[in-house]
């Protein structure tokens, strides 16, 4: 076989066949296939597609490149969540305590953030000392001994989707469905779960911009978890403004504990929930999901959602009096809160652009490994569908100085989009699909 003839079939808009996509990720992930081979393949899969069966060995393929963990002998079920990546997602940091509280294990390994989409490891590592890197020896003790862990995703675990996520990012290649499916499912099946929550974001703020093809990747996702013998549930959920208030990695922690302590932005506490009864469903420890609501927010008032986050955070190192007071977590130099020019209804707040402008201010990379400001971001102070008075606080933003801050305020303000009529709220959610 040869690779060329692999890209030339794609291009030609055949149907693959599992030998050759074997080949391919095998041939690639071991250097024999070069970048820009591998470049061309994944354009050629972006522009004509790939069908369900030739997506599930490609899946499959990837999580084979690598090891796969088994956690059956560790936990008696092991459940996972999964964002595809939204703006002011802090909603792991949440979700895995309460239902690691409720008695289910919950090994995650997460990403750092890139392009306007933030990542769970970066918001962890805005807590001094806390490790991202631990080993898989240190992954399943932990596991086995407290029932909760957030780590960062080890090489020897779908390296094939290091590779190749890697390429697309400076290839235009991202935003393709079976080329998600395929990097988000290899990594969950490599990562061992026996159940797997999908959350998958849809909006300006998402890979995915409309909700049929938001529910065309969560149905594929899904028959692929079922396929290697997983259990999984995808949720639809909105993407178009942030979630919560806070963006940027210091402030989005403080938002998370806050909700951790029964406070925290309705919206985002509302989310939490909703995903962590799923998680409760799937794991098969309440039968429905008003059940599981009702239990996770149980959790959130005994506290021991928050105690559970704090055991984590111990266990791996983190500085604890950081999160007992946040306080002392990195601050901006420069916090100002902007008032609104206008009075009217919000009818949008573009999520992609205030996430930008965050990665703008620091929060974010504009290339994998640069360094990020922990402290700097942003609050918007309302959602979709409010009335907002002039001279009324509309956004807060957190900068090291002043031009960024200037540029920054200008930025935000061409996000927000008004009506003189009154305008919905958003949904928070567009359905399940199981
Ligand atoms: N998240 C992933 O892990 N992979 C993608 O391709 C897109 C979002």
């Amino acid at each position: 076989m040869r690779a060329v003839d692999i890209i030339i079939k794609k291009r030609d808009r055949q149907e693959l066949s599992r030998e050759e996509i074997d080949f391919f990720i095998e041939g690639y992930t071991r250097g024999e296939i070069p970048d820009y081979q591998a470049a061309a393949w994944v354009m050629a899969i972006l522009l004509n597609g790939m069908n369900n069966r030739e997506t599930t060995d490609l899946t499959l393929a990837m999580a084979r490149s690598g090891e796969i963990l088994d956690l059956s002998g560790v936990v008696p079920i092991a459940v996972d969540k999964h964002s595809t990546g939204g703006v002011g997602d802090k909603t792991t940091l949440v979700v895995e305590p309460i239902v690691s509280a409720c008695g289910l294990a919950v090994g995650k390994m997460s990403g750092h953030g890139l392009g306007f989409s933030g990542g769970t490891l970066d918001k962890m590592e805005s807590i001094p000392g806390f490790r991202t890197n631990l080993s898989k020896a240190e992954f399943i003790e932990q596991l086995r001994s407290i029932g909760i862990v957030l780590t960062g995703q080890s090489a020897d675990l779908a390296p094939a989707d290091g590779k190749l996520y890697a390429l697309r990012d400076v290839t235009g290649t991202v935003q393709s469905t079976p080329l998600i499916a395929s990097s988000v499912m290899s990594k969950k099946i490599a990562a061992g779960a026996q159940a797997i929550l999908l959350d998958v974001k849809v909006g300006l703020g998402a890979f995915m911009q409309n909700l049929a093809e938001a529910r065309t990747l969560a149905k594929l996702m899904v028959d692929i978890a079922h396929l290697a013998g997983r259990k999984a549930i995808a949720l639809l959920s909105d993407m178009n403004q942030p979630l919560g208030q806070a963006v940027g990695n210091a402030l989005e922690l403080k938002e998370a504990i806050a909700t951790l302590q029964g406070q925290g932005p309705q919206d985002f506490r509302q989310h939490s929930l909703h995903v962590a009864a799923l998680m409760l469903v799937l794991g098969g420890v309440v039968e429905d999901e008003e059940k599981g609501q009702e239990l996770a927010q149980k959790m959130l008032d005994d506290g021991l959602g928050w105690k559970k986050f704090r055991t984590m955070v111990i266990a791996q190192s983190g500085d604890v009096s950081y999160i007992d007071h946040p306080e002392k977590l990195p601050k901006a130099a420069l916090v100002e809160t902007v008032v609104s020019p206008s009075s009217g209804w919000l009818a949008g707040i573009h999520a992609r652009e205030v996430g930008e402008t965050a990665v703008f201010l620091g929060a974010g990379r504009a290339n994998k490994g640069d360094p990020i400001d922990y402290s700097v971001g942003i609050e918007i102070l309302h959602k979709v569908g409010e009335r907002v008075e002039k001279g009324q606080p509309l956004f807060t933003i957190h900068a090291n100085d002043r031009l960024s801050l200037d540029a920054c305020r200008d930025r935000l303000f061409q996000a927000f989009t008004w009506s003189t009529q009154p305008t919905p709220a958003l949904p928070l959610f567009y359905g399940v699909v199981k």
